[in-house]
């Protein structure tokens, strides 16, 4: 542990963010190279669809080892290994999913992300989302704003629930699924149509830039939504949950402010957060 330099590493956003970028292209550029042989090397994790690539660990250590090389006393959350190392009191966490959208990557469906946040005091500053097959990327800063590339995002502006196009995604769990399964059911007679990408950090800058007008999931994890979720947030959407409730396991329900409460309504009415 190389204290001087945990000490001397500045820790503003925008700093942050610089390096997030670096490492993220990086990582993104390591997934694309490593797949047509990293498909062949999978195994599985909560359930027998729940897939793991090789891709998937060994980008999560280059990762880890190019943000603990940068700044040592930090610690990650990752996906695939969890927390890597006990974070110095009021140092960075780092929150990554190595590659969201493990099945897309596996089936070779252009939808795949290497998504990295930077949490400090328990919230995130800075978060990248990058697709490593096309290399588009998102970027935000608490009260900096929500960016692809020079552009500002800021969400859609949809008529009402009627015309939104929702996006949504389910689980691993087969009996969740279910649960999951009768929710899209009631919910796709009230809504423009329904959209299922298979990435939930790239869901959640589809909301950002108007790609989708709002999306919701039950089960999320950290890694999945850490980085998007501060996207859509800078990009002025509602990232919340279920009846007051902070956005995490439960549920999370990202949608601009004027469709916010409607979703919101059918969603809890619809007991989207209940369920295995
Ligand atoms: C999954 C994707 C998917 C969502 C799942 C996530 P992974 O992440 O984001 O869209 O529906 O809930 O687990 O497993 O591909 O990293």
């Amino acid at each position: 542990m190389n204290q001087f330099a945990a000490d001397r590493a500045p820790s503003t956003p925008a700093v942050l963010l610089d390096l997030a970028v670096r490492v993220a292209r990086e990582a993104a550029a390591t997934a694309r190279r490593m797949r047509a042989g990293a498909i062949g090397d999978v195994g599985t994790k909560s359930t027998a669809t729940d897939v793991v690539t090789a891709a998937d660990k060994a980008v999560e250590r280059q990762v880890v080892e190019a943000l603990l090389a940068a700044r040592p006393g930090d610690g990650v959350l990752g996906e695939e290994y969890g927390t890597s190392e006990t974070a110095q009191p009021g140092a960075v966490r780092w929150i990554l999913d190595p590659i969201d959208g493990t099945v897309n990557y596996l089936y070779g469906l252009p939808q795949y992300a290497v998504s990295l946040a930077a949490e400090l005091e328990g919230v995130v500053v800075a978060g990248v989302v990058v697709n490593a097959a096309t290399g588009d990327e998102w970027t935000a800063t608490r009260g900096g704003g929500a960016w692809r590339g020079d552009r500002r995002l800021r969400g859609s502006a949809p008529a009402g629930l009627g015309q939104a196009l929702i996006g949504t995604g389910f689980g691993y769990d087969a009996r969740r699924r279910a649960h999951q399964g009768r929710v899209v059911a009631e919910l796709l007679p009230q809504v423009r149509d329904i959209r299922r990408l298979g990435a939930a950090a790239l869901d959640l800058c589809a909301v950002a830039e108007g790609a989708l007008d709002g999306y919701y999931e039950k089960g999320l994890n950290p890694w999945d939504w850490a980085a998007g979720g501060l996207v859509a947030t800078e990009a002025g959407i509602t990232v919340a949950g279920l009846r007051g409730a902070a956005p995490g396991l439960d549920m999370l329900v990202a949608a601009p402010p004027v469709i916010f409460e409607p979703l919101h309504d059918a969603l809890a009415e619809l007991d989207a957060a209940g369920g295995p």
